[in-house]
C-alpha cells in the first residue's frame, strides 16, 4: 500500500446531512435547489442523462481541463417539465422522472412505467471534514458491473470498490484498488438498468452493500458530490451514453488486432530477429513484437542500449519487411542524472517539467533507472514535450507505445532494498498555473494524462498513420487515448478464469480495446494452461502473449508440437475472423459497444446471465465457453433464448438451455447465434500481408443482419469518408433461405474479390464481388 495512502483517510466523524429545499431556480437545463448554505443542481443533459451536483458550501467548482469530454453546455437542450407540489419537485424527461422531496431534500428516479431506481436513502447526501458522500437503495434483484477491472466475480454486489490507481502487483480475487480507477458502474435488474458515473478524480469509493445490505454508498475526498445518472434500460444504451460523455475509442490500426508477442524481455536485436523468424518459419501469424525495458540504455527513457540494440532502425526496418510492427515500452520515470548529458532529464529540469514537492524540491522515487523524477503530464506543455521525445522512437519506425508503471508505481528507496511502494506526496503541486492543484486531486489521472501525451505525440509525429497506444493505468475516458491490459496477472488457472470478468467489466466501463497477458505474466504456465489461454486469448480484443523476467519462455512453440498446433489454429482463427472483429472495433468506436462482453450485455432481461462469469461473447454472434481448469474436458454451457449452433460441428440447440460441452484440449466450446453472418478472411501471416482477395460469409440459418465495415486499416482517411459498409441479410421463405447483399455504400473501394456465401450445413455459392447488390437463394 502506498506510503501516502494513510493520509487519505479522514476521521470517522458523523456526517452532516442535506436538509430541506428552501428555494428553487430553473433555466433551460438546470434546476438549482437551495438548501440553506448547501445547494444542489439537477441538470437534464439528455432524456436519459441527469447530472446531480451537491456543494455543501454552496459553491461549485469550475470546470477542469481534464473533465468529461462533453460539458453540460455541449449537450443539445432537451425538453423536460418541472412540476411543483407541496412535498416534491418533479422533473420529467421523455424517458424518466426525478422526484425531489423537499424536506429533507432527497432524489428518486423512476422509469416511464413508474419503476424506481437510484433512489436516495434516508441519509441521501452528506459531508464531513474532507469528504462528501451519497447513499442510495439497492433493489433486491440488482447487480453491479463496470468499475474498470475489478477482480473476482463479474457482479460486484456486496463488494467495496476503491478508486485509487495502484500498482496492483500480485493481485488476486480479493484485491480492491487496481491499476485503473474508473468510478463508473452499471446497476442491472430485469427490465431496468442504469449507469452511475461518480465525477470525481479524488480518492473515491463505492460500497455496494458491504456495510449495509440494501444500500450502496459513494464517497469521495473531493469537495462536492457530483454524479451522472444514465438511464438505459439496457447496458448497450447506458454505455452508449456514458461514452458520449467520457469519449470513445478512436479506430486503432488494423494491425493492432493481430497477435502481439511480448516478453520481459527479448533482450537483444538478435533475439528479436530470431523470434520474428520463428513465427514466419513456423507459419504462426503474428503482427507485433513488444520491446520491454531492456531495449533502453540502463532504463533511460527514450534511449537504446548501444550494446544490445546497436541499430534499432535497421532492426525495425528489417522486421517491417517481414510484416512486423514494433511497440516499445515507455515508463514515466526519468533517470535522475544531472550533468551526464542525458537530454531528457536536462530538458525536463531546465523547463521545470518534473513534479516537485511543496518546498520546491524535485520529488524523486526509485524505479527501473533507480533514482527517477516524474513529468507532470497534467500540463499541456509537458505532454507536448513528452510527445516530441516519443518522436525519437516513431521516427525510426516504432509503430506503437506501451505506457507502463503509470499509476505511478515507484519505491521509496533503491530497487533491491526492501522498500515501500509510494506515491507522489499528496500535496505536491500539479497542473498548469491556471488550474494548479495537488496530487491528491489528480493522482488517478496520471496514467490518463500520460496516455494522452502518448496518443497526441504519436498523432503529431505520424500524422497520416494510426498508432497503437497501450497503458496500464487510467481513469474514466482512457478509451479516448489508449488500449489497456490487465497488468501483472499470474500463470494460474484462476487468473485465466478471472480474465473473463475483468475484461468484461472493462468493456462495460466503456473501454473496448482490452486484453490480459496470455499465458500469465508472473510464473510459469504449463503446456495445458498455455493452450487453454491461447484459445480464450483469441477472443481478447488485444491479443498479446507476455511473460516476466526469470519465468519460463512462453512462446507458442515452446511446449512442443501438440500445443504449437493448437496455438497456430487459434491464432489463425483470430486472423480469419478479422473482418468481423474489425467491424466490432468500428462499432465500439462509433457507439461505445464493448467488443468482448458478458452475456448480460446481449441478454439483459435474462437473470441467468447476470452472474455468468465463465462464458463470454465476441460481438453479438459468437459465444465462447472456455475451459479454465486443468484436466477438464467437459463443461456446462448456458445458451440463452434463441437457436444456437455449435461452431465446430454445426449441431443446433434451442435456448434457453444448459448443455454439457465436450472439449478436449484441441477445442474451446464456441457457439453461434442463428441468423449470424460472419465475414471471414483467408488465413494470413500478418494483417496487411495482402489485400483480402477472398471473403467468406459464414451464415447460420435464421433471421439476421450484419453490416461489414472496411477502410484502408491504417490512415485517418476514414474520418473524411474513406470507408465503406456492406449490409447482409438472411431470412427464410418457405423452403428456401435467402441471403441479400446490399450494394456497398461509401467512398472506400476494396479490391474486387471473390465472395463465398456459405450457408452452414447447406452449401455455398460464390460471386465476383465488385460492390454491387446480390440476392442468393439456398434450398433448405
Ligand atoms: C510491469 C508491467 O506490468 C510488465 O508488463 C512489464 O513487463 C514490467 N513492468 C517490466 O517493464
Amino acid at each position: 500500500m502506498p506510503q501516502y495512502f494513510g493520509q487519505l483517510h479522514t476521521t470517522e466523524a458523523p456526517w452532516s446531512i442535506l436538509g430541506a429545499v428552501q428555494a428553487i431556480q430553473q433555466n433551460e437545463r438546470h434546476i438549482l435547489l437551495l438548501c440553506g448554505d448547501p445547494c444542489l443542481i439537477v441538470s437534464v443533459l439528455a432524456p436519459n442523462l441527469i447530472r446531480v451536483r451537491m456543494a455543501p458550501s454552496g459553491e461549485f467548482l469550475s470546470r477542469r481541463s481534464w473533465a468529461v469530454a462533453l460539458a453540460d453546455e455541449e449537450w443539445p437542450t432537451v425538453p423536460f417539465e418541472v412540476r411543483e407540489t407541496a412535498e416534491t419537485i418533479e422533473i420529467e424527461t421523455e424517458q424518466l422522472s426525478i422526484v425531489v422531496s423537499r424536506d429533507p431534500c432527497r432524489i428518486q428516479c423512476f422509469d416511464s412505467v413508474g419503476q424506481p431506481f437510484a433512489q436516495d436513502t434516508d441519509l441521501g447526501m452528506g459531508w464531513r471534514t474532507g469528504e462528501v458522500a451519497g447513499w442510495k437503495r439497492i433493489e433486491s434483484d440488482e447487480h453491479f458491473y463496470g468499475f474498470g477491472e475489478p477482480t473476482g466475480l463479474l457482479d460486484q454486489r456486496s463488494k467495496v470498490k476503491t478508486n485509487w490507481a495502484s500498482d496492483a502487483i500480485d493481485y488476486g480475487i480479493m484485491t480492491d484498488s487496481m491499476y485503473q480507477a474508473i468510478p463508473f458502474f452499471i446497476a442491472l435488474r430485469p427490465g431496468l438498468g442504469y449507469g452511475l458515473f461518480f465525477n470525481t478524480t479524488y480518492w473515491s469509493r463505492f460500497d455496494l452493500g458491504a456495510q449495509q445490505p440494501g444500500v450502496w454508498q459513494m464517497e469521495t475526498q473531493g469537495s462536492e458530490l457530483d454524479y451522472y445518472i444514465i438511464y438505459g434500460p439496457e447496458p448497450a444504451k447506458i454505455i452508449q451514453t456514458y461514452t458520449q460523455l467520457t469519449g470513445r475509442m478512436p479506430l486503432p490500426p488494423r494491425w493492432s488486432l493481430g497477435y502481439h508477442q511480448c516478453r520481459w524481455s527479448y533482450e537483444s536485436q538478435d533475439i528479436v530477429r530470431k523470434l520474428a523468424d520463428e513465427f514466419r518459419q513456423r507459419r504462426i501469424p503474428c503482427d507485433v513484437i513488444h520491446l520491454d525495458i531492456d531495449y533502453m540504455n540502463s532504463y533511460r527513457v527514450f534511449t537504446w542500449s548501444p550494446k544490445r540494440f546497436a541499430d534499432p532502425q535497421k532492426l525495425i526496418g528489417n522486421l517491417k519487411q517481414d510484416g512486423f510492427k514494433v511497440v516499445t515500452i515507455v515508463d514515466p520515470g526519468v533517470k535522475y542524472e544531472p550533468e551526464a548529458d542525458y537530454k531528457v532529464f536536462d530538458e525536463g529540469l531546465k523547463n521545470n517539467y518534473f513534479i516537485r514537492k511543496t518546498n520546491g524540491q524535485l520529488f524523486h522515487g526509485y524505479v527501473w533507472p533507480d533514482k527517477a523524477v516524474f513529468p507532470d503530464y497534467l500540463r499541456p506543455e509537458v505532454r507536448d514535450w513528452w510527445g516530441n521525445w516519443q518522436k525519437s522512437l516513431t521516427d525510426i519506425g516504432v509503430a506503437g507505445i506501451w505506457n507502463d508503471m503509470n499509476e505511478p508505481a515507484l519505491d521509496d528507496r533503491p530497487f533491491g532494498d526492501p522498500g515501500d511502494k509510494i506515491s507522489f506526496p499528496l500535496d505536491a503541486p500539479q497542473g498548469p498555473i491556471e488550474e494548479i492543484t495537488t496530487h491528491k486531486e489528480v493522482h488517478n489521472l496520471y496514467g490518463l494524462m500520460m496516455a494522452q501525451a502518448s496518443y497526441q505525440g504519436a498523432k503529431i509525429s505520424r500524422p497520416t498513420e494510426r498508432s497503437f497506444i497501450l497503458t496500464r493505468s487510467g481513469y474514466a475516458g482512457i478509451q479516448r487515448w489508449s488500449a489497456i491490459w490487465t497488468g501483472d496477472n499470474q500463470s494460474l488457472w484462476e487468473h485465466l478464469e478471472m480474465s473473463i470478468p475483468m475484461l468484461c467489466n472493462l468493456g462495460l466501463s466503456g473501454i473496448p480495446f482490452v486484453g490480459s497477458d496470455i499465458g500469465g505474466f508472473a510464473g510459469n504456465a504449463t503446456a495445458e494452461l498455455y493452450a487453454r489461454w491461447m484459445q480464450l486469448g483469441m477472443l481478447y480484443p488485444l491479443m498479446r502473449g507476455h511473460s516476466a523476467l526469470t519465468t519460463a519462455q512462453h512462446e507458442p512453440w515452446v511446449f512442443g508440437d501438440r500445443i504449437e498446433k493448437i496455438c497456430r489454429e487459434y491464432i489463425e482463427l483470430r486472423y480469419q475472423l478479422l473482418p468481423y472483429i474489425y467491424t466490432l472495433f468500428w462499432l465500439a468506436a462509433t457507439t461505445g459497444a464493448p467488443i468482448l462482453r458478458p452475456l448480460l450485455y446481449d441478454f439483459p432481461n435474462d437473470p441467468k446471465t447476470f452472474s455468468l462469469a465463465d462464458q463470454v461473447m465476441l460481438g453479438p454472434s459468437l459465444l465462447a465457453a472456455p475451459i479454465y481448469r486443468p484436466g477438464v474436458e467437459h463443461r456446462a454451457v448456458y445458451l440463452p433464448e434463441g437457436c444456437w449452433y455449435d461452431w465446430w460441428s454445426g449441431e443446433t440447440f434451442i435456448g434457453p438451455i444448459h448443455i454439457l460441452a465436450y472439449a478436449p484440449l484441441e477445442k474451446m466450446p464456441l457457439y453461434v447465434r442463428a441468423g449470424s453472418i460472419i465475414a471471414i478472411a483467408p488465413v494470413m501471416q500478418y494483417v496487411d500481408e495482402h489485400p483480402i482477395n477472398q471473403m467468406r460469409l459464414r451464415i447460420w440459418k435464421g433471421v439476421g443482419e450484419f453490416t461489414l465495415y472496411e477502410d484502408d486499416g491504417h490512415t485517418f482517411e476514414y474520418k473524411t469518408g474513406a470507408f465503406c459498409t456492406t449490409t447482409y441479410h438472411v431470412y427464410s421463405e418457405q423452403q428456401r433461405t435467402i441471403v441479400e447483399i446490399a450494394a456497398r455504400e461509401g467512398e472506400f473501394s476494396p479490391i474486387t474479390r471473390e465472395t463465398i456465401v456459405e450457408l452452414v450445413g447447406v452449401g455455398e455459392q460464390s460471386f465476383v464481388d465488385n460492390g454491387t447488390a446480390h440476392r442468393l437463394e439456398f434450398s433448405t
